[in-house]
């Protein structure tokens, strides 16, 4: 039996139990994108956690959509980052930064730059954002990459690896799910480009191949994980056949040398699914692809997460909500104690409210 409260390794990397902290955007970091003083906390609070993953962060200005997300691209972000990563170490969790380049799904207002949001393709999503000064807006139309310029996006995401390791981060992960620039690449409706990086199967699937390897290849491979949300439509993301995308993805990853792959249940949210079937056959479908470490999101319980690791099913399993309110959940799960509901709408707003204030049992 591997219980979930036991000590493993993922990649070579000793956990201290097989409980994994979702990547949560919290939106409390300053208009420049450096986290504030209560995201150390709140990280530290929840580091009973074998493995952390951290919000969504941009690699860049240019793939900031929301308001408020941090970045890993300046020296005062680099600092904050790493007075998180030595807070986390100290209670024993390892951490990793999840990479968020949000790519269409990005307001102006939102961002420090004056520059259009880019995508594969000049496709607008449908629906609005929030932004600070203006409430909810429309989504712009973004400006479609050029071919020229695919480099140079990528190199952005292998500074922000270097600089996240620099920080002390133990790896990172590359957000492939929910919609955001690398999911656009790879789905049917967002990518329309006739470049050799859309339009057939290995097209479409080139960028985001190109992005892990060129991340692996100076960081190791054995550092860098990816997310992925097969049949997950947020966002205004529609893939005409999700599975065979994702198969073929992850053929051409290699999964037997990376950290990890990580799937983002697609009924986490919803029940709607789209073109990828049921979605209780979805990690069962995706395993055989994954020849190392497999992990997943999505309203697991204590129960539910443990059968899926008795089953050899997964690896570690990731709880996201759970851990909002309850920043000791590894130890209430153990003790089967009740756990506290979170307070939604203080998901992203700023400061330490319905953030770094939720109580432990006993602290
Ligand atoms: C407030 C909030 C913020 C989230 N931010 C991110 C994010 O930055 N990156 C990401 O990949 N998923 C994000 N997610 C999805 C979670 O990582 C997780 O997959 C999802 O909540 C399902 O797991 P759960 O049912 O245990 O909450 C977010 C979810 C919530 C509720």
């Amino acid at each position: 039996m591997k219980s979930l409260f036991e000590p493993t390794t993922l990649a070579g990397l000793p956990l201290q139990n097989r409980i994994v902290m979702a990547p949560l955007t919290r939106s409390r970091a300053d208009v420049m994108g450096v986290p504030q003083p209560c995201v150390r906390d709140y990280y530290s609070q929840r580091a009973s956690a074998g493995l952390i993953i951290s919000e969504g962060t941009q690699p860049s200005f240019a793939g900031q959509g929301y308001c408020r997300t941090p970045g890993m691209h300046t020296p005062d972000q680099m600092a904050a980052w790493k007075g998180v990563t030595d807070a986390v170490h100290a209670r024993g969790a390892k951490m990793f930064m999840q990479f968020m380049h949000c790519g269409r799904i990005a307001h102006p207002l939102n961002r420090q730059i004056k520059d259009a949001p880019v995508a594969p393709s000049a496709v607008k999503p449908a629906g609005q954002m929030w932004t600070d000064q203006q409430q909810m807006q429309d989504f712009p139309t973004p400006h479609a990459l050029a071919t020229a310029a695919l480099p140079g996006v990528i190199n952005e995401f292998v500074v922000a690896a270097r600089n996240a390791i620099e920080a002390g981060f133990d790896g990172v992960e590359l957000h492939a799910a929910n919609g955001y620039l690398l999911n656009q690449f790879l789905a049917s409706n967002t990518n329309q480009r006739t470049d050799g990086y859309g339009t057939t199967l290995s097209g479409r699937i080139r960028f985001v191949v190109e992005t892990f390897e060129a991340v692996a290849s100076a960081i190791g491979a054995s550092r860098t994980g990816i997310r992925v949300s097969p049949g997950h439509m947020f966002n205004d993301l529609v893939d005409a056949n999700p599975l065979e995308t994702h198969f073929s993805l992850l053929d051409a990853l290699p999964t037997a040398k990376m950290a990890y792959v990580h799937v983002m249940l697609p009924d986490a949210f919803s029940p709607q699914l789209n073109n990828a079937g049921d979605p209780q056959a979805l990690l069962p479908a995706l395993r055989p692809y994954v020849k190392g470490a497999l992990i997943a999101a999505g309203k697991l319980t204590a129960a539910s997460a443990q059968a899926m690791l008795d089953s050899g099913l997964l690896q570690l399993a990731v709880f996201g909500r759970p851990f909002i309110a309850n920043p000791d959940l590894v130890e209430r799960m153990k003790t089967g104690a009740t756990l506290a509901t979170p307070r939604e709408d203080l998901f992203y707003t700023a400061g330490p409210e319905g953030y770094s204030d939720y109580p432990a049992l006993v602290s």
